[in-house]
């Protein structure tokens, strides 16, 4: 499967969420499918599809815990932009949740993401265990020690001075843990053993911290164009990043390294590792 492939998966699966069918609440359905309908990567979910079928599952299956991480994905990304976080007006390539629906629906649509993220999962056809699992690694990789202690941090961080470990901490729980899980979701989808979750982990943790370090990288060097939202947002905000704190060309530095470090995790456990190979390699490149 190609990347596109995949995305084209992905998406078509997404667009049968939350369709408006009369309800009186149909804005907030409406508020929740335009922020995830709106493109994207798709990068978690190709995680958990992927890693599920390099560990002997059906991606069928698997699909329904991939449309759950883009949901849960996207309602970070919602509550990331209101004007009490980032305050970023396009995401997407087009305005922002709460610039279109207004604050309170897009903090309603980023809540009700999550819990049917949950859900999602809950309701799919795998074997149960799997599904206990899947649920329990997206909760750890979230909740008060996850994504939402990665966010408060980069939140108090915010016109400080902090160390290259300080910024470590935080990455890892607002982009890294999201990133893991998506990995290990997909072998826990496929019933994959403890060496598979733990090999899956580590790829994941390595792309997780160039993911964010290109990001912060492309918040500098990109144009809104290119990017689907706004550039220079990290300084308006007097945010902690290795861009700001290291320069791009140590940035490059390590990006290169970390998906170095990827890609020699999945050798001689992963047998066909070619597209997280070459998933990991965009990490160097990628453009938006
Ligand atoms: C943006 O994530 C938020 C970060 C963790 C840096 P993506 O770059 O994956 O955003 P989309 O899903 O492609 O829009
Ligand atoms: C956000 O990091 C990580 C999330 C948990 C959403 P950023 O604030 O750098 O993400 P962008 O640049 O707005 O996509
Ligand atoms: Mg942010
Ligand atoms: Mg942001
Ligand atoms: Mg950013």
């Amino acid at each position: 499967m190609t990347a596109k492939e995949y995305k084209d998966i992905i998406d078509a699966a997404l667009s049968k969420y939350f369709v408006s069918s009369g309800l009186p609440y149909d804005g907030l359905l409406e508020s929740m499918r335009y922020s995830l309908t709106a493109g994207g990567k798709r990068i978690r979910p190709m995680l958990v599809l992927e890693f599920c079928r390099i560990s002997g599952g059906d991606i069928n299956k698997a699909l329904p815990v991939a449309c759950a991480i883009e949901m849960l994905h996207t309602y970070s990304l919602i509550h990331d932009d209101l004007p009490c976080m980032d305050n970023d007006d396009l995401r997407r390539g087009r305005p922002t949740n709460h610039v279109v629906y207004g604050e309170c629906t897009a903090v309603l649509a980023g809540d009700a993401l999550q819990a049917e993220a949950f859900g999602t999962i809950a309701r799919s056809e795998l074997p149960a265990e799997a599904r206990s699992k899947c649920v329990e690694i997206l909760a750890d990789a979230v909740g008060s020690d996850g994504m939402c202690a990665g966010q408060f941090l980069d939140m108090v961080g915010e016109s400080k001075h902090l160390t290259e470990a300080e910024l470590d901490e935080i990455n890892s729980r607002k982009t890294g843990a999201l990133l893991i899980a998506a990995c290990r979701m997909g072998v826990a989808a496929a019933g994959g053993s403890d060496k598979l979750m733990d090999t899956a982990a580590v790829y994941g943790a390595c792309v997780g911290a160039a993911f964010q370090i290109r990001d912060d990288i492309l918040d500098v060097i990109s144009t809104s164009e290119q990017l689907g939202k706004p550039v220079g947002s990290d300084m308006q905000e007097h945010k902690n990043t290795y861009m700001a704190l290291l320069g791009e060309e140590k940035c490059m530095q390590m990006v290169e390294k970390l998906t170095e470090s990827a890609k020699t995790a999945l050798t001689g456990v992963f047998g066909d590792a070619d597209f997280l190979c070459d998933l990991a390699d965009s990490m160097v490149s990628r453009k938006n």
